[in-house]
């Protein structure tokens, strides 16, 4: 598999970004230097997309403490629980943050005997690794989930989970790459993914770099698609998986699984297991993130709704397990029980 960008990289002693407000109109390579910017940029979603934003904020933490002059663990560990407190509350739903930054801490208290610039150093070794292990696994997940795929089929897919919401290829987009080079003659359904359109300007771009065969469609036309049987398949990403399988993906995700169901047609949900949290029990404990209503009332900066309009923003809804065929993870295929076979996953 090919990717001709890279969204996130680490560049001597500090991050670029694939500014992904900015696309597809304009490709613009952003330079972050604090942590400050990290914080902004996944809020701002210039960086987004769970396992990206995990990665970025691993950075963003070596970014927060390597100035530190701390004189001993103790005050150093103080300020880093502070930069991960900080970089935690940037978008509350997608777990790979807190994930990143969990596994980063554990590295850092396993290290709590060595020079402090030493550890400040195991900190970007261990941001690194999270990065390259991340596009190991969203590669296996292409791989993984493209066994499930047959000839010609159409798939439809939500939001954008390709190179740019991971570390390279996606995870429900890199079971359409990996398709794709296998010769499989897939078509894709891309939805427009309202209100952020993360549908229209990002996945029909890595589409068209891909070279795969696609439409893009209205949100609201998915369930005429799936009824007049112009659908084969649906993957998705997930930002958050509870241990029962309940899937917290970008608004819209929800509807789709139902009618799914309703038509017979296999729903799956791609993602590495950096996105199960398996601390939530079930969906219910999962924090939806509610963004500002002027991302529904306007359109690109343009107001579409009268003055004072006031509009509801939730980002992201909850799938209940019962509408999921199975998790696509690079570990292989997880089927029901959920609950069960989730937590074999873990050992
Ligand atoms: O709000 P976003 O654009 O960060 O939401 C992204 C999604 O919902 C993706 O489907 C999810 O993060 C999986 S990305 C590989």
């Amino acid at each position: 598999m090919k990717q001709s960008y890279e969204s996130i990289s680490w560049q001597d002693d500090h991050l670029v970004i694939l500014d992904q407000t900015q696309l597809p109109l304009r490709e613009i390579y952003s330079e972050i230097h604090t942590v400050g910017q990290v914080w902004e940029a996944i809020k701002k979603m210039k960086v987004r997309g769970a396992p990206a934003i995990g990665i970025a904020a691993a950075y963003g933490l070596y970014l927060g403490v390597r100035e530190l002059e701390s004189k001993n663990f103790t005050s150093f560990n103080v300020e880093l629980n502070r930069w991960i407190e900080y970089l935690t509350s940037s978008r509350p739903t997608a777990v790979n943050l807190s994930w990143a930054l969990d596994r980063i801490s554990q590295t850092v208290y396993a290290n709590k005997d060595e020079d402090l610039e030493d550890v400040k150093e195991v900190i970007l070794e261990t941001a690194k690794t999270i990065h390259d292990e991340d596009k190991r696994r969203c590669e296996q997940i292409g791989k993984n989930g493209a066994e499930l795929v047959q000839k010609e089929w159409n798939i439809l897919t939500h939001c954008n989970t390709g190179g740019l919401a991971t570390g390279a290829y996606g995870t429900a987009f890199s079971v359409l790459l990996q398709a794709h080079a296998d010769d499989k003659d897939i078509h894709v359904w891309a939805t427009e993914t309202r209100p952020l359109l993360q549908g229209a300007r990002l996945t029909t771009w890595e589409l068209q770099q891909a070279e795969i065969p696609f439409h893009l469609i209205a949100d609201s036309a998915a369930g005429h698609l799936m009824r007049t049987g112009k659908v084969d398949m649906i993957v998705v990403g997930a930002d958050r998986v509870a241990a029962n399988g309940d899937t917290a993906n970008k608004i819209g995700t929800y509807p789709l699984a139902v009618l799914a169901k309703e038509n017979d047609i296999p729903f799956y949900v791609a993602l590495p297991l950096s996105t199960f949290d398996r601390a939530s029990e079930t969906g219910e404990e999962i924090k939806i993130e509610e963004r500002e209503p002027e991302e529904v009332t306007h359109l690109a900066k343009t107001p579409i709704t009268p003055k004072k309009t006031d509009a509801y923003n939730p980002a992201f809804d909850v799938t209940p397990s019962k509408y999921i065929t199975g998790f696509i993870t690079e570990n292989g295929i997880v089927e029901p029980d959920f609950t069960k076979n989730i937590k074999a996953l873990f050992g």
